[in-house]
């Protein structure tokens, strides 16, 4: 059962932590309420970053929650079987986080009032870091060399699916009023207004020292300081950070330090093959 993936639509994921009948529950049965709150991203795109900052504002700043109960708690992927359940059991107004490409989502989210906040990241960067992050988290298969995992990436042969796929089906929810989409990009360059704009579009008003709360124990030291924040407390059987890091360099652009100017080459034709045509433009796209 470790490291054995199934196919749901389509899509792999692995056996471990995810179930058939669960997602077919989440697709079809789970309650989206009004006041749900969905931090929705491809896989090392800031998803735990996005968490901290929704707990920080929905406590106006204060910390307290976010050193006391784990994220997977605060924000549970309700797609995984653990999840499920504490998502269907958290009290409203409930934080939600998922992985989803859109075409399994919750159908009860489209005709509900709640709001999806969607991360984005340059997929060289979600890239590298998914090829050490599937070093260390038992459940996904040994990526082995770096070259072949590209491939597999660039396929969309990879749990989720393709990054372009998730990205386009997303996206295509722009301009609807309960999406709201960032990059992690704009959230390194600009923290704070990143959280004001947040704060907006949830409709909610903090003072300045709440935003300083905010921006302080969002940062990437304070979760890495923080045993709720930097899953140290995850069991070894699924998660080993011996020689890596959940949280492990957060920093925009390190693909250039890790993929060959061939490699870059062969990921730039594939990016412009499959987002030809569409009307969007990302901070990576100056790069
Ligand atoms: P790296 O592996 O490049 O360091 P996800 O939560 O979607 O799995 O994404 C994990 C990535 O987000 C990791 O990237 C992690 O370090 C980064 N990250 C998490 N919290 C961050 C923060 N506060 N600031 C910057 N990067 C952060």
């Amino acid at each position: 059962m470790f490291k054995e993936y199934f196919q749901y639509k389509g899509i792999s994921f692995p056996r471990l932590i995810y179930s058939e009948q669960g997602l077919r529950e989440v697709e079809n049965e789970f309650q989206v309420r009004d006041d749900d709150v969905f931090n929705v991203t491809y896989q090392k795109s800031g998803t735990v970053w996005m968490l901290e900052i929704l707990s920080l504002i929905h406590s106006n700043g204060d910390p307290s929650r976010c050193r006391t109960v784990p994220n997977w708690d605060r924000g549970p992927w309700y797609e995984t079987i653990l999840g499920l359940q504490t998502a269907r059991s958290n009290q409203p107004p409930r934080l939600i986080s998922s992985h989803l490409p859109i075409q399994l989502f919750a159908k009860s989210f489209f005709q509900s009032k709640a709001k999806v906040l969607y991360t984005v990241r340059n997929p060289k960067d979600v890239f590298v870091s998914l090829y050490h992050f599937a070093q260390i988290f038992r459940p996904y298969k040994e990526p082995g060399q770096l070259d072949q995992f590209l491939e597999q990436f660039l396929e969309g042969d990879v749990p989720f699916g393709s990054w372009f796929d998730h990205v386009k089906g997303w996206m295509g929810l722009r301009g609807h009023e309960n999406f709201f989409w960032i990059s992690y990009e704009e959230l390194q360059q600009d923290l704070r207004g990143s959280v004001e704009r947040i704060c907006r579009f949830l409709g909610k008003q903090l003072d300045a020292r709440a935003l300083d709360g905010v921006v302080e124990n969002a940062s990437f030291q304070a979760m890495k300081q923080n045993k709720m924040s930097n899953f140290s407390l995850a069991p070894r059987f699924l998660l080993d950070q011996t020689h890596s890091s959940f949280l492990r360099k957060g920093i925009a652009g390190d693909w250039k330090n890790q993929l060959t100017t061939a490699q870059s080459e062969n990921f730039d034709r594939v990016y412009r093959e499959q987002m030809q045509g569409l009307d969007l433009s990302f901070p990576w796209d100056e790069t």
